[in-house]
């Protein structure tokens, strides 16, 4: 942590959640725990969370044992870091997914609400036509040309129609397409830096994974000596809904492009205040600085994704995830002009530009299965009829998520966006990450219904407090979601 004019000197916004947490300190999470009335205490949930966590332990125990096969080869036992963020007793090993079902290697079997979280959400094999498609296509058609496509014409097209940005380019991890903008804005603009809101998440970039544990201060998330340059190199950061924090950090007109979410989804849920998108844009072209929305999470908006739907405009537009049906791909979107002095000056900067020594895209970007993915989520997928099923499945549980909350006399809320639904332990909307943190449950809450979900075989996503509902949902799926929500209410109510 370092003192720094890379972070904004303006207070932070913690009315909302000192409201519920009264020595809310955004840099220990052990002081965001909300106080609630009639809730249990919060020892009582930890234990009962440890109970619930046990007896799911004891029903996996065979991918106990897989992980401890797996740590001869493989760091924690895992192929992944993300295989890990479960933060379990011992990880699960899955054994095959279809639909909205999920078995792990044990022969439970779970209704799954996380889809790898998110990939998988707008629907995975059998019903799946991307994964159809795939299927068909690779055994015919190979997948590694190193040419372009017709696909790629058509999902461009596509992507220009419905997000309003000309000119398209592939990746293979939203991680990647932020990484490459945050490149194309430097070059673009001439400028050193690039500027967050403070508690946000855009993947795993040297970056933007930073933030402000106290006004005129930057830190990284952790002390691992993984990144390159200090710590305060690089990136500026504004508090979210704060426009004047904004204008703080653009004024030296030293920062290339500001990258947000149209709602911060991933330290809790934060809504924009009315009037934030707009002030933001205004400042950054005042400024002159490039704007990107990363949309990775909030396309579950609708076909149009929360950008659409809010009406925003942008320089740059990301997203990753479930944007090729659950095959891996991203796509980053971009004005013309920009795409046009990316190409011009690509060509000019002479060899070592070209030949190998690209810098927007590596050798399986583009590849023929993924854009194919692409276009047939597009196509087939991400549309009116899809979100009309999703929508009336979602209403339909949110409604009956809320009754249980006002039988039980539950200080809790029921939140959607689009086909994501989120609870939440503070009972009134959120408009800062800080309250977003509190209204998480860290510390009782969150164990205990994760613990209560899991072991009640509904898959949820081990981060926050979050369902995703996909096309494959039925009735039965319902009624599973509801019983369970309402055995954890009635479990953590006093
Ligand atoms: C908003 C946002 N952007 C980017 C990413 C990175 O996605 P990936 O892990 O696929 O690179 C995530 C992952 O959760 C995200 O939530």
């Amino acid at each position: 942590m370092v003192k720094s004019s890379m972070a904004s000197r303006r207070p932070f916004p913690l009315a909302q959640a000192r409201k519920w947490a009264p020595d809310a300190d955004p840099t220990d999470l052990s002081t965001v725990f909300p106080i609630l009335p009639g809730v249990k205490p919060q020892e009582t949930l930890l234990s009962l969370a440890e109970e619930q966590m046990s007896e799911w332990m004891g029903k996996t125990v065979k991918s106990g044992e897989m992980q401890q096969q797996g740590r001869k080869s493989m760091p924690w036992g895992v192929f992944s870091t993300g295989q890990k963020d479960w933060e379990t007793p011992h990880l699960l090993y899955a054994e095959r997914a279809h639909g909205n079902k999920l078995w792990d290697v044990d022969g439970n079997e779970y209704l799954d609400v996380n889809f790898g979280d998110s990939p998988d959400m707008f629907g995975r094999t059998p019903d799946s036509p991307v994964h159809a498609a795939v299927a068909d296509r690779l055994m015919k058609d190979g997948l590694s040309t190193m040419m372009c496509s017709k696909d790629a014409i058509a999902a461009t097209r596509l992507l220009a129609g419905r997000f309003g940005l000309s000119h398209w380019m592939h990746a293979l991890s939203a991680s990647d397409a932020n990484r490459f903008v945050l490149a194309i804005a430097r070059h673009h603009t001439g400028r050193p830096n690039i500027a967050i809101a403070n508690f946000t998440y855009h993947g795993t970039i040297d970056e933007t994974l930073k933030f402000m544990p106290a006004p005129g201060e930057i830190s990284r998330f952790h002390d691992l000596g993984i990144y390159h340059g200090a710590v305060d190199e690089g990136t500026k950061i504004f508090h979210w809904n704060d426009l004047e924090s904004v204008e703080e950090i653009l004024s030296d007109r030293t920062v290339a492009c500001v990258m947000v979410e149209p709602v911060v989804s991933n330290f809790g849920w934060a809504w924009p205040q009315p009037g934030w998108h707009e002030g933001l844009k205004a400042l950054c072209e005042r400024y002159g600085t490039l704007l990107c929305y990363d949309e990775t999470h909030t396309i579950s908006k609708g076909p149009n994704g929360m950008v659409g739907h809010m009406g925003i405009s942008c320089d740059f537009w990301t997203c990753g995830k479930s944007i090729s049906g659950g095959i891996p791909g991203a796509v980053f979107g971009m004005t013309e002009e920009i795409a046009t002095k990316v190409e011009r000056d690509h060509t000019e900067v002479g060899f070592f530009a070209g030949a190998g020594f690209g810098f927007l895209g590596t050798a399986l970007c583009g590849n023929t299965l993924s854009t194919l993915a692409l276009r047939v989520t597009l196509e087939q997928v991400l549309n009116e009829q899809t979100f009309a099923k999703i929508d009336a499945a979602v209403s339909t549980i949110k409604a009956g998520m809320e009754e249980a909350v006002q039988r039980h006399k539950a200080p809790f809320r029921i939140e959607t966006m689009g086909n994501r639904i989120c609870y939440h332990f503070i009972p009134e909307p959120v408009t800062d990450p800080i309250a977003g943190l509190v209204q998480v449950g860290f510390g009782g809450l969150f164990e205990l219904s994760h613990a209560y979900f899991w072991n009640h075989g509904v898959l949820i996503m081990p981060y926050f407090n979050m369902c995703l509902i996909s096309p494959a949902h039925t009735d039965q799926n319902t009624t599973k979601l509801l019983e369970v929500w309402d055995g954890f209410v009635d479990l953590a109510m006093e």
